[in-house]
């Protein structure tokens, strides 16, 4: 199991999530977020506090996988995030040690899918 994180375009969350349908991942999670990436968060100085004022908003799609679903997932993020901008986000793949579904008691890959 995994556990793929991804930050995008907040202006993307509804194609990926049209993706993802397609692909037939239904399960997810989504957060605002604040980040930046490699072009860095600007820091400023006001009255010798250095201050950041670029955070920038993205939106934080987490979805947990049986391991054959991880590759489907990735390229329907992918697709429905890209623009070839900068910012357009990043997909982080994890190990996923254990899930329970609270109801049922099921754990691992039985609770995931
Ligand atoms: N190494 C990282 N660790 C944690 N979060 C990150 C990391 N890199 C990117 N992020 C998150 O992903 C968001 C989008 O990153 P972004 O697409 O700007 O990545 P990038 O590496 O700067 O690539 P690009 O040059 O295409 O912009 C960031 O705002 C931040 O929230
Ligand atoms: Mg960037």
């Amino acid at each position: 199991m995994k556990l793929i994180v991804a930050y995008i375009q907040p202006h993307k969350l509804n194609d990926v999530k049209e993706e993802l349908y397609r692909s037939e991942i239904y399960k997810l999670s989504v957060t605002n977020s604040l980040g930046c990436g490699q072009q860095k968060g600007y820091h400023e100085s006001y009255r010798g506090v250095d201050i950041e004022v670029n955070l920038l908003k993205k939106i934080r799609v987490e979805i947990a996988v049986n391991d054959e679903f991880v590759e489907p997932t990735v390229e329907a993020i992918v697709r429905g995030a890209r623009t070839g901008e900068i910012g357009d986000g990043k997909i982080f793949v994890t190990p996923l040690e254990d899930v329970i579904r609270i109801r049922s008691g099921e754990r691992g890959t039985d609770a995931v899918g």
